[in-house]
């Protein structure tokens, strides 16, 4: 059997007599689109995160378009974010309406590089979207001073790191807004797809609130142009009894990541590094190598799925050829270098023991 990079289906086992209650409950109910489980869940979740409003959407892409129109960003306006990065969060940014301006990383973290994002700030700049990739919070310090310099509005992709802290703040009540992907193979994951949007102010989370459902107001009158995209029933009940384990599935990734860490630390591979003020939920675990491509054969010879996240930086797909970016040769090395190893809670100790035998016998056989 293949050791892959996530395994949803291990999480429904180990959550299924929660997810079966929670599931028939749904049918059960006669309520199947914003009822009673998504307002329980938006509580709950607004809790866990420290954030004042939680609305639930139908995917973590809506959860950032509806965070930038809420915030009253669209046509005209430019948003700073990343290239290394799922298309995703550019995705979510272009459908606004907005033009996402694509800067380099930190070559050591992988997030964005605060100095590149400042030296990017136009006149027509609203907004900064920094991504807390593979469960690593961007350098949170240097974003909120750079957004509060020139009046920005700073919007967290939190899609890969659920309960990740930044100086003991979690990720997504930080900023003015927080997009959450609840994609199955995340640290908080649906059957199927959703996501959610945590925000500081009321009237904002209103705002949002119409947007998700065709701009109504209470007499659905559409007062705005708003989208279809509601977080069903089916996946708020699912995600409410999953909710009460993400602590505990999270110190087991953190643990997975600390094996590695530790039996790695002799292999010339570059490691990820926490960086000081934050705690990294291990979404991925990345490692990074000039010979990816022959350590990753080397790996699926021997069972083991390794991922790439990411093979092409955003603005090499042909959607963002056009995107106003300067030359990024940070995103373009990682692009080139990062591989992702197998890493979720369910992770068994022989099947870790053997990704990492397997890992340390290609720099023998190489040598
Ligand atoms: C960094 C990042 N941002 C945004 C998203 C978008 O989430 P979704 O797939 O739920 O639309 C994802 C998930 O793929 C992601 O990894």
């Amino acid at each position: 059997m293949t050791i892959s990079v996530s395994r949803p289906h291990a999480q429904y086992k180990s959550h299924a007599a929660a997810i079966d209650a929670a599931v028939r409950r749904v049918f059960e109910s006669e309520r199947y689109i914003l009822g009673p489980e998504l307002e329980r869940f938006e509580a709950d979740f607004a809790t866990w995160c420290g954030a004042p409003h939680v609305v639930g959407v139908a995917s973590g892409t809506d959860a950032i378009t509806i965070a930038l129109l809420a915030l009253g960003i669209g046509p005209g306006d430019e948003v700073i974010t990343v290239s290394h990065t799922a298309v995703a969060t550019i995705a979510g940014i272009t459908r606004s309406g907005a033009t996402a301006v694509m800067v380099d990383i930190d070559p050591t973290t992988w997030t964005i590089d605060p100095k590149a994002a400042a030296a990017a700030v136009g006149s027509r700049t609203r907004a900064i979207v920094p991504v807390h990739l593979y469960g690593q919070p961007a350098d949170m310090d240097a974003v909120t001073a750079l957004a509060r310099s020139h009046g920005l509005a700073v919007i967290e992709d939190c899609a890969q790191a659920h309960g990740a802290t930044w100086r003991g703040q979690r990720v997504g009540s930080i900023g003015d807004a927080g997009a959450f992907s609840f994609y199955p193979t995340k640290n908080l994951g649906a059957i199927g797809d959703g996501g959610a949007l945590t925000l500081r102010d009321q009237s904002t989370a209103a705002r949002a609130r119409q947007i998700r459902e065709y701009g109504w107001d209470h007499n659905r009158v559409s007062q705005l142009c708003g989208l279809n995209s509601r977080l069903d029933e089916l996946q708020a009940a699912i995600l409410r009894a999953k909710l009460p384990s993400l602590n505990d599935d999270n110190s087991r990734r953190v643990a997975v990541a600390a094996q590695y860490a530790a039996a790695l630390a002799d292999s010339p591979l570059q490691l990820p590094c926490v960086r000081a003020g934050a705690s990294h939920v291990w979404h991925l675990y990345v490692v990074a190598h000039a010979e990816r491509e022959l350590l990753r054969e080397h790996l699926a010879a021997r069972g083991i799925a390794a991922g790439v996240h990411y093979p092409r930086p955003a603005h090499r797909h042909p959607a963002w050829a056009n995107a106003r970016t300067n030359e990024l040769p940070h995103t373009d090395r990682a692009a080139n270098e990062v591989l992702s190893l197998p890493i979720y809670p369910e992770l068994s100790q022989h099947d870790l023991d053997i990704v990492i035998a397997a890992v340390r016998s290609y720099f023998v056989e190489s040598q």
